[in-house]
């Protein structure tokens, strides 16, 4: 009988929790720009994003860029029909981006997934910090990084050009940004 009870009273305990557990999950940081948000959380060699914004096109970071988009690992993705796509891309270019997979590198995004909801979309997944993929970058938790954050609008195509896009300057393990652009 006296087990049943420790069952029960173990049984109580952890539905307790679980809101706890859950809103352990919640991110480190979260980064407000213009109908846009960026959320992150630095575990260990991982970084784990949220990106949302109002689009019912794409939504995307580029880590690192440095001449306007080139050298930069992007990061994009859209939900089409209920489907997440989420690419791993890079700057080859002043003025665009390609797949690491069509430059010859791979796609380093893991467990990605994604939602849209009320013209609002948003992608979630998790990137080592450090992929050794030549069409990444090493993150640096530490210290200060250039980030560019962007959403296209209604179509979801990555050919699509930005509605919005900015650039700024980041500390992923302090949350201080500063923008650039
Ligand atoms: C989808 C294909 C894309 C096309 C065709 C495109 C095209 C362009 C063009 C023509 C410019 C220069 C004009 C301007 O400043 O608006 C530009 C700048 C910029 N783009 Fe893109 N873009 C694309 C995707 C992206 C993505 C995915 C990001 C971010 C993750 C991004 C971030 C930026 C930023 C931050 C600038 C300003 C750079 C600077 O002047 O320093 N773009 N893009």
């Amino acid at each position: 009988m006296k087990k049943i009870y420790l069952i029960l009273a173990m049984f109580v305990l952890m539905t307790m929790a679980l809101p706890l557990s859950l809103s352990a999950m919640e991110y480190q940081y979260k980064f407000d720009v213009k109908n846009m948000q960026f959320s992150w959380t630095i575990e260990k060699d991982l970084i784990h994003v949220k990106l949302s914004a109002k689009t019912t096109g794409w939504v995307a970071i580029g880590f690192d860029p440095e001449n306007a988009m080139q050298g930069a690992n992007i990061i994009i993705g859209f939900v089409k029909d209920g489907k997440v796509k989420v690419g791993d891309h890079y700057g080859n270019r002043k003025r665009g981006h390609k797949s690491d997979e069509k430059l010859g590198g791979k796609n380093n995004v893991i467990n990605p997934s994604g939602s849209e909801e009320n013209g609002m979309t948003t992608i979630i997944f998790t990137l080592p910090l450090d992929s050794g993929d030549a069409y990444d970058k090493p993150i640096n938790p530490e210290g200060i990084s250039r980030v560019m954050l962007a959403y296209g609008a209604g179509k979801d195509s990555f050919r699509n050009r930005h509605k919005y896009r900015t650039l700024y300057e980041i500390n992923y393990s302090t949350g201080e940004t500063k923008k650039i652009k």
